[in-house]
């Protein structure tokens, strides 16, 4: 563990934009890239060395652009090529980086190569998509089957995810190719890197069933690298929501993996029913939490590098998911310590920085997402609708969506006019410009967090133990050769009447309760979070 070479994007954080979402800057509702622009300085000021760009190419939009029609060319909704060159300049200039979001398994059924391929039967672009005349039981992840009739014909198309979004066949060299032309287009472009969408499916062996790491995924990913993402300075990111973690340690830590990091899922499992996917709800157990971390820390002690997240735009917001929106600053700052002071690159979703909570929808009409209204069409009459909202209302990726809280104005100064997602009641309350000035401020907080991480290599470096003081509390040391940090965070929305043993070497270096000292730190308050170092006495610093 003592021996990793320390490589610049350990110690970066990362910024995720959902440009639908962002900032509008032209007054139609819908978030685009001068809005971007206009929004850096905050990026900035926060402390964050990365923004990962949601997709932003030609898209008919049934899944919010990652059901793309033209990898290379900008949606108008979003601005022009030059705006994101500018963008790019713009980031670039205040010395932060920017990576774009990539979705290649599956392109929208919009795609000129699939509508030349539902054209003709010649079309050297069939290839290029999944058919068979005899096909399986394979789900959608968006509920009903994986394949779709093709009209007037007696065959069917593969779609893991919606039926607008055909899977491609990376099992065809040409298509390949074309896709590295277009990766490396969008580097020449200016782009530092990638966050490749699921792209663990694209080793998938359709006949046999095996999607999730398939068996020509490392071939391909290994041909990825030589093709594009050869340069080790790059800052790449999979999404592997289908992979073990040892799976995803092994593909990354580039140069010797093909990505920078990974986004596992092991965590995001905790509050479904085992094997019954993500709208079957179940309290999440911190035990559990606990244990999947610990677990995928001895795998990325060896090899690797992770990508620490708890939210981004396909989960709900982590206030509502692992706090209380009645304890928003203690819940959400607790979070980022228990969460970003692992082994891994913190990555901080949009809104999570003032404390988002997620949307009370009253009905599916309010909701958008295809995800949603797939699982609400698809459950009608299987069980009452109450219960189908109440895994909409817990697990829905709209909460994530709706507009950025910038201020008290009119649509949260997000736009001038009614969005296409409705704003946050409560935008008033929470939003970027009160929380600045608040005594209690999210986004001070994290960016003096952000700031420690930065300075003590022990996050980056340090061996990772676990410490059991309470079942509702989440607590870790991180220790190497100079120093040692503790993290103390309730998850309970009451106090705890606990005192917490052998502290009495240690100092605070972060409190979301600033005016506790140690000493008076019995009962533990609710969704308390601490930093802690401990003196060295042989240290000179
Ligand atoms: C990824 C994206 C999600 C999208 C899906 C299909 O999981 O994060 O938003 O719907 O892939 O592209
Ligand atoms: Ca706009």
């Amino acid at each position: 563990m003592a021996t990793r070479e320390i490589k610049w994007w350990h110690r970066a954080s990362v910024y995720q934009i959902y440009p639908l979402s962002f900032q509008d800057s032209n007054g139609d509702g819908i978030g685009d890239i001068p809005g971007i622009i206009s929004r850096l300085d905050h990026l900035k000021n926060l402390g964050v060395d990365v923004i990962w760009l949601s997709p932003v190419f030609q898209s008919p939009m049934k899944d919010n652009g990652y059901d793309v029609s033209d990898y290379r060319d900008v949606h108008p909704w979003f601005g022009t090529k030059n705006d994101l060159k500018k963008l790019i300049e713009e980031v670039h200039r205040r010395g932060m980086k920017i990576i774009s979001d990539i979705v290649l398994n599956h392109t929208s059924d919009q795609h000129p190569w699939f509508i030349d391929a539902l054209k003709r039967v010649d079309s050297p672009y069939r290839d290029y998509y999944i058919f068979r005349k005899k096909i399986n039981d394979i789900q959608s992840v968006f509920s009903g089957p994986a394949w779709t009739k093709v009209p007037h014909r007696d065959e069917y198309y593969f779609h893991f995810f919606a039926k607008e979004q055909p899977d491609l066949n990376w099992q065809n060299p040409n298509l390949r190719k074309e896709l590295y032309a277009i990766l490396n287009e969008w580097l020449a472009f200016g782009f530092d890197g990638f966050r490749l969408d699921v792209i663990d499916l694209i080793g998938k062996d359709i006949d046999k069933g095996l999607i999730g790491h398939g068996p020509f995924y490392h071939a391909f990913l290994k041909e990825l690298k030589d093709n594009v993402l050869k340069d080790a300075n790059l800052f790449t990111v999979g999404e592997l929501s289908g992979s073990s973690a040892e799976q995803a340690a092994a593909v990354t830590g580039a140069p010797e993996g093909t990505f920078s990091m990974a986004f596992q899922f092991s965590h995001l499992w905790l509050d479904e029913q085992l094997g019954k996917g993500k709208w079957a709800l179940k309290r999440l157990d911190l035990l559990d939490l606990k244990n999947t971390f610990e677990h995928l820390h001895s795998v990325y002690e060896k090899q690797g590098w992770n990508a620490l997240f708890m939210g981004n735009h396909d989960q709900p917001r982590p206030v509502s998911r692992y706090g209380s929106k009645y304890h928003r600053y203690h819940s959400q700052t607790m979070l980022q310590l228990a969460f970003y002071g692992q082994l891994g690159t913190p990555f901080i979703y949009q809104g999570e920085e003032i404390g988002m909570v997620n949307y009370p929808f009253k009905s599916i009409n309010e909701m958008k997402d295809v995800e949603s209204l797939n699982y609400y069409q698809d459950q009608l009459g299987k069980q009452p609708v109450r219960s189908i909202m109440q895994s909409l209302l817990a697990k829905g990726r709209d909460h994530a969506r709706t507009p950025m809280q910038w201020s008290s104005k009119s649509y949260a100064g997000f736009s001038t006019k009614k969005p296409w997602l409705p704003v946050h009641p409560q935008y008033r309350f929470i939003n970027v410009e009160t929380d600045a000035h608040s005594k209690h401020s999210i986004q001070q907080f994290l960016k003096q967090f952000l700031r420690l991480r930065k300075q003590h290599d022990v996050f980056i470096n340090g061996k990772l133990k676990f410490r059991s003081f309470h079942p509702s509390i989440y607590a870790y040391i991180r220790e190497n050769d100079k120093e040692s940090i503790m993290i103390i965070s309730s998850f309970s929305s009451r106090k705890i009447s606990l005192k917490i043993e052998d502290i009495q070497d240690w100092e605070v270096l972060l409190s979301n309760h600033p005016t506790l000292t140690l000493q008076s730190l019995t009962p533990i308050p609710p969704y308390f979070g601490v930093m802690l170092k401990k003196r060295n006495k042989h240290a000179n610093d």
